[in-house]
């Protein structure tokens, strides 16, 4: 009876430490090789593909229509991969939303980098309700901004899943009379 006992406690022992040094290396892979980390976001082109402007100075009425070739690349560094879900790339104008391009869900597989071209076209109807629209035409200059949320899980050794974000803000200027882009300044943005 007491040796049996003894055994039963020897062998309870020894596999509760097999089953806390298990956890402890899961805990370790996790937070070290496996750990989640944020896809980042790099706008590598922006180029107008189409800008057409016609001004009526009698009557303070500027027509515009823009069209944006916008190559954004989104690379996973993590050892897993990164299942992102729809979002939207933003166009705007003194935060205004003038122009929207779908991205449908998808997956960047461990370590690779994905690239989207985008094609941003301004909705002229609410370009145009803008009032300081024309004075910027007349300056010379517009201001626009490009604005990307890619949002996502990456499941680390299959079954803890984290919540992954990282966003994009470009800002920059459209020179009206040479019709190319300008000083353009991006802020990347990423949490976990
Ligand atoms: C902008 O596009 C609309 C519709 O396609 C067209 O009617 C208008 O003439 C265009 N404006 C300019 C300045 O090209
Ligand atoms: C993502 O977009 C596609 C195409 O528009 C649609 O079929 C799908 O249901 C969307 N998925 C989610 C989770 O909204
Ligand atoms: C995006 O465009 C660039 C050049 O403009 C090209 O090299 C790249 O392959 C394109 N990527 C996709 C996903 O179409
Ligand atoms: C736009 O480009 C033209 C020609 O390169 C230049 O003369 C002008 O100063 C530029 N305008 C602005 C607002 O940078
Ligand atoms: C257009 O104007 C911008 C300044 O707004 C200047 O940096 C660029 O070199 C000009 N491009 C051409 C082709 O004149």
């Amino acid at each position: 009876m007491k040796v049996g006992s003894s055994k039963g406690t020897k062998v309870c022992l020894t596999v509760t430490s097999v089953l806390i040094a298990i956890v402890l290396l899961i805990v370790i892979l996790a937070l070290t090789v496996f750990k989640a980390k944020h896809p980042v976001t790099t706008v590598d082109s922006l180029k107008i593909q189409d800008f057409d402007l016609n001004l009526d100075i009698a009557k303070l009425r500027v027509d515009l229509n823009i069209t944006l070739d916008v190559d954004v690349s989104v690379k996973n560094p993590n050892k897993v991969g990164f299942k992102y879900s729809n979002t939207t790339a933003h166009l705007n104008y003194r935060g205004q939303l003038i122009g929207e391009v779908p991205i449908i869900a998808g997956e960047i597989s461990s370590g690779e980098t994905k690239g989207f071209n985008l094609t941003l076209t301004v909705m002229a109807d609410r370009l145009l309700s803008n009032s300081q629209l024309y004075s910027d035409i007349t300056s010379g200059s517009l201001p626009l901004n490009t604005f990307l949320i890619i949002s996502g899980k990456v499941s680390i050794l299959g079954f803890i899943k984290v919540h992954v974000v990282s966003t994009t803000s470009c800002d920059f200027a459209v020179n009206t009379s040479n019709k190319t882009v300008g000083n353009q300044e991006c802020q990347y943005k990423t949490k976990l």
